[in-house]
């Protein structure tokens, strides 16, 4: 492919990751250490422990990959366990030893670079969807469509990246023996961060399906980074700046102009709804000797779901659209969000998972294995720190093109004010109905991805929230 030209071939390693390290124990068994935690690997050859010893500083995966030889074999399960854990990182570099040009951190559990053959009569071009940020004094390539981010070890990956901005074949790159070529382009193909184009064809058209090319750069991002699944940063109540900044007060301070008091004029005393809202509140702990039933199921989704007409209009700029009102509001009345259920305990309907069909007023069974059924429902019980399972977890899923479709700029934006909108609704219903929920503030795409078929940019998790019976509303 580049026989013509003089760049020299780079070399793929797999590392162990910093602060990892690997003990080998009595009997052939790896442990690998990293943060004061331990995960133990198993037994292994002593051929394969030998090989592993490399580790440390870079062991060349096209080896690994290619080879059929038992403790290749070995090898292969080692790395794949040690990357589940994000105990591995990737490194393209100038031979073992010599200068790194990228440093491939694994953002997916299942993520593995593949330095596949690029078509040499094909142009490729950067995605719309990837950037470059500084990170400490590192400079990083990201894109989130990409299952690994790029640590740039080398000005010239910088420059292959600005020179990508245009099509190029791997010809039109630049030939000097270590301008990074075919493995770097090769690796940014099969991570997405770069694509190949089609002469004749739009550049958004080229890269990926209809969907992607709805989306623009900021509501993708947003939506990767913010959840869980397809990144490998530290989310969650981590306080990480209470060193810093002291905690913003609960209460705003008040503007020092006149104030009009309120309390003396009118109150909500004798309003339902004001009632309501009072007596809500999230419930964490659900009663598994008698779990929510599948009439309550069914009435909580009538009441809080359930398309209530359906109706084509034509907008005031000429455009017909389709609308299917639920019982909350949607702006645009897009409509997007659909609702998933994983049923752990609920009476009269089988553990499993179901889609709501909001015109049919059905529950539909999605096949998924236990393991995931499993993961969602647990990933509620942690994210609620809760000593037992949630009965019934609501994924709300966005039908992101129903939204992005018509409106530029603040689409995802819209989406999860929408999340807002039904969360309070299910709320308000679940109350009603003396039901327990809790709302759930992050989800794991990449598990709903994989429960459903859906790629995560086509309908994809946006909200969670959990029901069942409430531990002191049994009588
Ligand atoms: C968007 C959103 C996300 C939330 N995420 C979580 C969560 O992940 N875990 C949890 O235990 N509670 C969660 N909650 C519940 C809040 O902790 C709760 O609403 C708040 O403490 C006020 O209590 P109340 O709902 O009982 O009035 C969430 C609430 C909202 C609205």
């Amino acid at each position: 492919m580049s026989a013509d030209r003089s760049r020299a071939p780079a070399l793929l390693l797999a590392k162990l990751g910093p602060g990892v390290s690997l003990d080998e124990e009595a009997g052939g068994v790896l442990r690998a250490r990293f943060d004061r935690d331990t995960l133990l690997l198993g037994k292994f050859s002593a051929a394969a422990l030998c090989r592993a010893s490399e580790f440390a500083k870079g062991l060349p995966l096209s080896a690994v990959v290619e080879n059929e030889a038992p403790e290749d074999k070995e090898l292969r399960g080692l790395i794949q366990r040690l990357a589940l854990h994000g105990l591995v990182e990737y490194r393209l570099s100038r031979g073992t030893g010599g200068r790194d040009i990228v440093v491939i951190e694994p953002q997916m559990r299942d993520y593995r670079p593949n330095l596949q053959k690029l078509d040499a009569t094909r142009r490729f071009v950067l995605s719309r969807f990837a950037y470059l940020r500084r990170r400490g004094e590192d400079l990083i390539l990201e894109c989130p469509l990409a299952g690994a981010a790029f640590r740039l070890c080398d000005a010239r990956a910088a420059s292959a990246i600005a020179l990508l901005a245009t099509p190029r074949s791997l010809a039109e790159l630049p030939s000097e023996p270590d301008f990074p070529g075919d493995e770097f382009l090769a690796l940014l193909v099969d991570c997405r961060i770069a694509f190949a184009t089609d002469p004749g064809k739009a550049l958004r058209a080229c890269e990926g399906d209809e969907d992607l090319a709805l989306w623009e750069f900021h509501d993708l991002l947003f939506h990767v980074r913010s959840t869980n699944g397809r990144h490998a940063n530290p989310t969650g109540g981590l306080y990480a700046h209470a060193d810093l900044v002291p905690q913003p007060p609960a209460v705003r301070p008040a503007w020092p102009g006149p104030a009009i008091e309120l309390g003396k004029i009118a109150d909500a005393s004798d309003s339902a709804i004001a009632a309501l809202l009072r007596r809500r509140r999230s419930e964490r702990i659900f009663d598994d000797a008698h779990p929510i039933t599948l009439a309550e199921v069914a009435r909580f989704l009538d009441g809080a779901a359930r398309i209530v007409s359906r109706q084509r209009l034509i907008e005031a700029d000429g455009e017909e659209i389709e609308i299917a009102a639920r019982p909350y509001p949607s702006g645009g009345a897009s409509y997007e969000l659909e609702l998933y259920l994983a049923v752990d305990k609920c009476d009269g309907l089988a553990r499993g998972f179901y889609h709501y069909d909001a015109d049919r007023h059905a529950l539909v069974a999605i096949e998924v294995t236990q393991r995931q059924l499993e993961a969602i429902i647990d990933d509620g019980q942690f994210a609620m720190g809760a000593p037992r399972p949630p009965q019934i977890m609501i994924t709300m899923a966005a039908r992101f093109g129903r939204v992005s479709w018509k409106y530029s700029g603040f689409a995802y934006a819209l989406v999860l004010k929408h999340v807002g909108v039904v969360m309070q609704t299910l709320y308000l219903v679940a109350t009603e109905m003396e039901l327990g929920a809790c709302a759930i503030g992050v989800g794991d795409i990449d598990l709903f991805a994989r429960m459903t078929g859906l790629p995560f940019h086509v309908e994809g998790a946006v909200g969670q929230m959990a029901i069942g019976r409430a531990v002191q509303n049994v009588s």
